[in-house]
This record gives structure tokens, sequence and C-alpha cells, in this order.
């Protein structure tokens, strides 16, 4: 298998055919029989791979994109358009943090990683939306499970279905109800999550300023939170990070190693064979 079709199988997933702005093949490369997976790899990861004797490093976070993977947190349009808000509010609602990442992406050095794995001579990509876009599915379709058994189910019984499903059992973290209380309504809930990072206040805000009551991000900034808290009227539920990323994740690893993979992952959170040994 090449470098190109361990990024087809990604895409495959969420029937995506052009390759989104954060992710990317850094080295290319062929006859790969051993993968690593990591959520974040730098120089370190990578030598540890060629130590260990892998064909091809696979990251999930950007590390080689900044300048352009910003592009991506306007699929947040998409979400909120898709949840009743209009056109023109959510396009307000994203332009405050899509022009901060712009500008944060000029910042970063992104050749450090890539040119760690080009002297290394190690195949090496990132595959990022794809697999959030994933997750949000995986996501959405346990909250909407939930609501269709229940309507009037509280916040409590949405979080706690994200939380019992394995990969969220596997992590450190809890999966939160940082704004409401669990007794609470959910209500219309959206999983805003897929376009590059969470869409932080103003995002939130359009949502629940159209009708959504719940918003679930993965992740948020505790300024967003309070900016929440202090502006807002929703409800908000934060999965965590690591477990937010794994729903989309997995099912990837997966896929790989039905390709005939052989694929070692870093983390056991994000690992869909941890508990019961190397799946086929
Ligand atoms: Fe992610
Ligand atoms: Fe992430």
């Amino acid at each position: 298998m090449d470098t190109a079709e361990l990024m087809d199988i990604a895409l495959a997933l969420v029937d995506c055919e052009a390759l989104p702005a954060d992710s990317a093949i850094y080295v290319p490369g062929e006859a790969i029989r051993r993968v690593l997976f990591g959520l974040d790899i730098g120089a370190g990861e990578l030598v540890m791979a060629r130590q260990l004797g892998y064909d091809a490093v696979i990251a999930h976070h950007p590390v080689g994109v900044p300048h352009q993977a910003w592009r991506v947190f306007e699929k947040h349009v998409d979400l909120l358009m898709g949840a009743g808000v209009p056109e023109d509010a959510a396009r307000a609602a994203v332009a405050p943090k899509l022009e901060a990442l712009r500008v944060e992406g000029q910042i970063r050095n992104y050749e450090q990683v890539p040119l760690a794995a080009r002297w290394l001579g190690m195949p090496f990509l990132n595959v990022h939306c794809p697999l959030d876009e994933l997750g949000r599915r995986v996501m959405q379709r346990v909250v909407d499970d939930v609501l269709a058994r229940d309507p009037d189910a509280p916040l409590g019984a949405v979080a706690d279905a994200l939380a019992n499903l394995p990969e969220a059992q596997r992590a450190q973290t809890e999966v939160c109800v940082l704004l409401g209380a669990a007794g609470d309504r959910a209500g219309k809930v959206v999983v805003a999550h897929g376009a590059y990072t969470n869409g932080g206040y103003h995002v939130a805000r359009a949502y629940f300023d159209h009708g959504v009551d719940t918003v679930i991000y993965i992740h948020l900034s505790p300024a967003d939170l309070q900016c929440l808290r202090e502006h807002a009227d929703g409800q908000l539920i934060v999965t965590g990070h690591i477990v937010g990323d794994a729903f989309g994740i997995a099912p990837y690893i997966r896929a790989l190693r039905n390709a005939g993979l052989e694929v070692d992952v870093l983390s056991d959170v994000l690992d869909p064979g941890f508990e019961s040994g190397q799946e086929a």
C-alpha cells in the first residue's frame, strides 16, 4: 500500500472527494505494511518509528499546513446553516476566529516536522478533517438515538450516552456538562465538530440564538466558556479532546487493519483493538 491509499481510505469513510486543507502527505512512500498512528507526531515520534521499524507514520493533527489548514474552519458555516442558522449570521459567527486562525497560521514553522520525516526518509502524512467529520457523525447519531427514544431527555442522559462509548470508557477525562444542569432538558442538540477546531464563543452563541438548545464541542477555551456564561443563553457539553478525536480515529484504524495493514497506535484511547487484543 502507498501513502495515497492510506489517505484515500480515510476520505472514502466520509465520501470526501477532495483532500481537505488540513490534511496532507508530507513524505510519500510505497510498499507500506507496518504503520504507526498518533494524535500528535513530532520529530521524536518519527525517529522512534524509524528505530522500531515502521514503514510509515500517520498523524491526526496537522503539523505542516497551518498556513492553509485554517480554511477548514469555514465548514462551521455549513454546520450552522444545517442547524437552521441564516447564512449571514453563520458567516458573521465564523469570521472572528477564522481570521485569528489565518493570522496564527503565519506564525508557525510549518516545515519542522515534515523536514524531519524527509531527512529520515520516513513516509508521513496527517489525516484531520475526514476523521473529525466521521467522529461528528458518530456523536450526532448517538445523540439523535437518545432523543428519538425520549424527546425530553435531560442533558445528563446525552452526556452519559457519549461517556458510555468504548473510546470514552478508555479515557481519563470525563464528558462534562459545562453550561446547564444535568437534569435540564437537552432539547435540540448539535454536535459542532469536524471543522478544524471548536467554534468558540461566537459559533456556540449563533446556535443558541437560532433555536439550538445544546451545543456539543470536543473542547473549548476557558475564556470562551466564560464569555458564554456571561453573554449567552444555552447549554454546552464538552467530550474532552482525546475522546472526541477518538470517535473518528478508531473507525479509521479499524479500516486500515481490515485493509491488511499492521497498525500500532501510540494511544490506547484511540486504539479500537486495545481491550479485545489486536482485532482483524
Ligand atoms: Fe480532531
Ligand atoms: Fe484534535
